[in-house]
């Protein structure tokens, strides 16, 4: 077998295009910004509304998602917005497509691809991510809309015998083809395995579980030929369960994240992004600061920040769907993001007592 039989396709990042995937993957982490997730399903956002009193309707949805990208001085610690497929394809009131509103403030649009989690055939309380069939179709459409990254999301729950070996294969294969067609098509993967916080679990046990995880979705991205130069991981904090009586200390949270990220995810990747996951936002941010900050060892990829809720949250309350109050939100959408970006320069100082979730 000749030397070049045995290469690795992984391996190879002299694949045409692949050099302008890997400096758009390094782009979207620089130094001390990060992304801001605002690609809440329909549903879910209806959910986040219905919970605040505000009306689930169209039209709040997009005068909401137009208060955040427009926000002043966003640029400063927002690398990249994570949009939905509604918002993706509506226009500002002043006329303009959002991707473009973005890219005219130097903030790169992504998308949100996968079409949902659904129940797991055989396998009662775990999901399956969907949205393959006809994926390298819309991952076309969405660049040419000017979508520059994608995120798919899988989920897995921890209970006496979740995650199954067949929960996490399946969405490991799934996160990996999604990856592959994002590269064919010049997008850079956001690939997100997370590990729900619900429940009564240890720390350890989700640091174990996640490490699993990571080992199965590496394995496949690898067997896809995914260049991990050109992706994102985004990835949960291990965290003991909502429900579990022992909360680890926020040095402790980082640590263990720290352990499990370095023993499973390859050096070469472009950057690892935290989800909040139903953290307080003074917490995602605090343990983000923590990862920052810890002396040894030097961590090999920049690790940031893809919240939703650790960011969103004071700006969707004090907003409450009035248009008057859409200037007072945008201050502190702001300064969730430079709280975070504090986190990333390990700077950050809570004004607030942290307790735990
Ligand atoms: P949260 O930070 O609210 O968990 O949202 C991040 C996200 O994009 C989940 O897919």
């Amino acid at each position: 077998m000749t030397s070049t039989a045995a290469r690795e396709p992984a391996t190879e990042i002299d694949r045409p295009g692949i050099a302008y995937l890997v400096a758009a993957a390094n782009a979207l982490v620089p130094a001390d910004k990060g992304l801001l997730a605002i690609d809440e399903s329909i549903p879910t956002c209806n959910k986040r509304f219905a919970a605040l009193g505000i009306a689930e309707t169209e039209d709040n949805r997009r005068s909401y998602r137009e208060l955040i990208v427009t926000t002043p001085g966003l640029a400063d610690s927002i690398s990249g917005v994570i949009l939905c497929d509604e918002t993706i394809r509506e226009n500002t009131s002043g006329g303009h497509a959002f991707a473009t509103v973005l890219a005219n403030r130097d903030i790169v649009p992504g998308i949100k691809v996968d079409r949902g989690t659904h129940p797991l055939a055989g396998h009662p309380g775990e999901k399956v991510t969907e949205g393959l069939d006809g994926l390298r179709e819309r991952l076309v459409r969405y660049a040419e809309s000017g979508a520059r990254f994608a995120k798919w999301r899988a989920v897995f729950t921890i209970g006496p015998a979740t995650p199954s070996r067949a929960c996490i294969e399946a969405n490991a294969h799934a996160l990996a083809r999604y990856a592959a067609l994002c590269q064919e098509t010049g997008l850079v993967p956001v690939v997100e395995p997370e590990v729900l916080m619900t429940g009564d679990h240890t720390a350890a046990r989700c640091g174990e579980v996640t490490e699993t995880v990571l080992r199965e979705v590496f394995s496949q991205l690898h067997m896809n030929g995914v260049v991990v130069e050109a992706m994102l991981l985004k990835i949960n904090m291990v965290l003991p369960g909502l429900d579990c009586p022992i909360q680890e200390s926020v040095e402790d949270v980082a640590e263990a994240t720290i352990s499990c990220l370095r023993r499973t995810v390859p050096a070469a990747t472009a950057g690892i992004v935290f989800l909040s996951g139903g953290q307080s936002g003074d917490l995602a941010t605090a343990r983000l600061d923590a990862i920052n900050s810890a002396e040894l060892p030097i961590l090999p990829w920049p690790v940031g920040f893809s919240y939703g809720r650790a960011i969103q949250q004071p700006a969707l309350s004090i907003w409450d769907g009035q248009d008057a109050n859409a200037a007072a939100a945008q201050r502190a959408l702001r300064q969730r993001a430079e709280n975070n970006q504090d986190a990333r320069r390990g700077k950050y100082t809570s004004s607030t007592v942290l307790t735990p979730t």
